[in-house]
């Protein structure tokens, strides 16, 4: 119950997540692992992102992690079902289906996603919602300049706000009533969208909904902490100094950074 959860992205994206479990279970501890050296994931093939996800899930499991979130959409869209089959028996969460469970239930009006090349290509979003709610008016677009955006640390600036607009400045996202980031990249640009929509659309908090749906399977599965202390680490696989600015902006300047090359 008191080992730690694994959570894993790309890069900075997945902190959104880590925060807002952290924000939901503060008496859980978290190792954040943060593939830098091989971001961006989105524009990668389905075997490679695979085998990345598959050994961040090694080394998560060998610090002893009771849990692993898959805080990237890409990796949840095309090594989800691969990584329940390589590791069975572990816990292991996507950051897609709790957002495919609340907009497909709450939603009825014209739905727009915004994701990797990799993630649009798959069309999980569409298929998943598609079920719950047939009738769903869905548009997507990838928009990959928006995770280097992030990554860079351009949020912000007029390099946001150019990329935002030239994305979703589109037609086919003129009248959408709701808003699916399906990059965890994205709620850093949350405000800035938000606001070119003029507070016309709703914004899906996928963090919030993920840590939500990770306190019930712990909770179901008797496996939530009750640790006096919490310790939180945060490794890479190749230090960069964007990452460890966003880091201390969700976690605190006292965070250290670990270098660990897969
Ligand atoms: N943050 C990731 C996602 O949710 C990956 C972005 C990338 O590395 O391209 O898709």
């Amino acid at each position: 119950m008191n080992q730690p959860i694994g959570i894993f992205d790309s890069g900075v994206g997945g902190l959104t997540v880590a925060a807002a479990i952290q924000k939901l279970l503060p008496q859980e501890s978290l190792i954040y692992f943060g593939d830098t050296i091989h971001s961006p994931y989105g524009d990668k093939s389905e075997e490679t992102i695979r085998f990345y996800a598959e050994e961040i899930v090694r080394f998560l499991l060998g610090q002893g992690c009771k849990a692993v979130v898959i805080a990237c959409n890409t990796a949840s869209a095309l090594a989800f079902e691969h990584l329940q089959e390589q590791f069975p028996g572990t816990l292991i969460l996507n950051v897609i289906d709790p957002v495919v469970e609340y907009v497909g239930s709450n939603i009825n009006n014209k739905v727009g996603i915004i994701a990797t090349r990799a993630t649009t290509k798959s069309g999980v979003y569409r298929k998943r919602l598609r079920k719950l709610n047939p009738k769903l008016n869905i548009v997507t677009a990838a928009t990959p300049l928006l995770v280097g955006v992030v990554e860079e640390g351009f949020v912000n600036t007029k390099v946001s706000s150019g990329a935002i607009e030239a994305y979703l400045g589109s037609k086919k996202f003129q009248d959408i009533s709701t808003l699916i980031l399906g990059c965890t990249h994205f709620p850093l640009l949350q405000k800035e969208i938000e606001q070119f929509f003029g507070g016309r659309t709703e914004i899906v908090d996928s963090p919030e909904l993920v840590a939500h749906q990770l306190k019930r399977l712990l909770q179901s599965q008797a496996l939530l902490s009750s640790a006096e202390t919490v310790e939180h680490q945060f490794v890479v696989s190749e230090y960069t100094e964007a990452f460890a600015r966003t880091a201390r902006m969700f976690f605190g300047a006292r965070l250290e950074l670990k270098e660990h090359l897969l």
